[in-house]
């Protein structure tokens, strides 16, 4: 199992990946293709590396100056609660961190996506009370979470 940064090569597979897991609310080809250009981490979880077969990955963008945000992350179905998202998640984290001019992670997510929740409370993640309205494509709302970044 091997992380590393995706480029223009995984596009394809990434776009597959993405509408597999988010249908309606998924990023589209072009969005991604310019995420893959612009990025703190744009990062993906491979097994088996010469088949390089893609499991999950992570986008991570600049927010504010000290902000980064979380703005899309998944993990393909069938490798789901095996550990793979924590490790990636765990990973991203140190590396946001290593960036040393990050105070704050941010991230959105859908308010009955419990597992997720669970998993960003686990690694700390504070649930920010205000609702976001209409935050998806689908019109659903979406919780803002952070993670404060001690120094
Ligand atoms: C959210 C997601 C990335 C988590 O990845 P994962 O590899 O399944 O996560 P892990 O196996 O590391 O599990 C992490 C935690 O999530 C929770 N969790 C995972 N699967 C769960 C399940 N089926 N039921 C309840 N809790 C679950 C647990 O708290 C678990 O921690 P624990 O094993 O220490 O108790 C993955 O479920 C996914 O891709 N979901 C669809 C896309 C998505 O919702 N992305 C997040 C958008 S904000």
């Amino acid at each position: 199992m091997e992380i590393n940064d995706v480029d223009s090569r995984d596009l394809k597979k990434i776009v597959n990946l993405e509408q597999k897991i988010f249908k309606e609310n998924a990023f589209s080809k072009n969005l991604m293709e310019r995420l893959i250009e612009k990025n703190y981490f744009f990062l993906k979880l491979e097994i088996d590396r010469l088949k390089k077969h893609i499991i999950g990955f992570i986008i991570v963008i600049k927010d504010q100056k000290d902000v980064a945000n979380i703005v899309n992350f998944l993990i393909d179905i069938k490798f789901q609660n095996r550990g793979y998202g924590s490790y990636l998640l765990q990973h991203t984290i140190e590396q946001i961190k290593n960036l040393k001019i990050i105070k704050k992670i941010i991230l959105n997510v859908q308010l009955s996506n419990n597992i997720a929740i669970t998993l960003y409370e686990k690694f700390n993640f504070k649930r920010n009370p205000l609702i976001v309205e209409n935050y998806y494509q689908s019109g659903k709302n979406a919780y803002l979470m952070e993670l404060d970044i001690d120094s």
